[in-house]
């Protein structure tokens, strides 16, 4: 399923467990002081480490999306150290990454889980920016839309939301992620399209059309223009790269010369 009507680039880095708070103080001011350039077109945003949401919220106050890169799947209670969706969304932040590849391997975030934080996020208004994408296992054994499919039902199983609600998904092929390895631009459009299809079976297509479907595992200023060519791709969830100013910068002038083919 194509032809999706999203004008609009989003250039969301994941900073993960990376920068302290002089740094992170640092690289807001660059970008605040560089929004003012950009057309508003190009939807910037942050998924910053849980300390930095409310700093980041308030500098911003809703120019950019903020976000969590997680929180925990229960609403309060004696869960020493774990941060509950009810709080990222007192910080000010209004998104929350849920069921990242380092979430699923290294956390055990398993679908039921992932099917909790999705309820949380609506319950607390966060929007969530569901994050699928198959090991290299599952991608050379050819079975990756079957593996996708699962896990975009399982995460949205029982769940109803109506038109208004922003479905966000983040196609990272975990042998892309951190590797230097990209998905070609066409791997990467056939599994999106191939997504948005699956959007469209689970809820309806007037939701799989307004759909956010970024895609994310080592984009790069160098790949950025290819990439964004294609028409299921509607920006990137960017994790390396987004540490470094001046390559976040360079993957959205990138990333919009290519949606709009400004070079041809
Ligand atoms: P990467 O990470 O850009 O460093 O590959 C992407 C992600 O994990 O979101």
């Amino acid at each position: 399923m194509t032809n999706h009507k999203n004008e609009n680039l989003y250039i969301i880095g994941n900073w993960k467990m990376h920068k302290n708070w002089h740094e992170m103080i640092n690289f807001s001011e660059q970008l605040e002081t560089k929004l003012t350039h950009f057309r508003t077109n190009i939807k910037f945003g942050l998924a910053v480490p849980y300390l930095y949401l409310q700093s980041v919220a308030k500098r911003f106050n809703q120019k950019i999306i903020v976000s969590s890169q997680d929180f925990y799947h229960k609403t309060a209670g004696a869960f020493t150290g774990a941060v509950s969706a009810e709080m990222v969304r007192s910080t000010g932040a209004k998104y929350a990454i849920i069921g990242h590849s380092e979430r699923r391997n290294l956390f055990n975030d398993d679908y039921e889980i992932i099917n909790k934080k999705i309820k949380l996020a609506f319950e607390n208004d966060l929007t969530p920016i569901l994050c699928v994408g198959e090991s290299l296992e599952v991608f050379q054994a050819q079975i990756t839309r079957h593996f996708i499919k699962q896990q975009l039902t399982s995460a949205w199983n029982q769940i109803n939301i109506d038109f208004k609600k922003q479905i966000i998904i983040a196609y990272e092929p975990i042998w892309a992620i951190g590797t230097g390895e990209t998905a070609t631009p066409e791997i990467a459009q056939k599994i999106c399209s191939y997504i948005r299809t699956c959007i469209s079976e689970i809820f309806n297509e007037t939701i799989a059309k307004k759909a956010i479907i970024l895609y994310g595992g080592s984009v790069k200023p160098n790949n950025a223009k290819t990439l964004a060519q294609k028409e299921d791709i509607n920006g990137f969830l960017i994790g390396g790269a987004s540490l470094n100013f001046d390559d976040f910068i360079q993957i959205a002038n990138n990333g919009w010369i290519g949606k709009n083919k400004l070079d041809e």
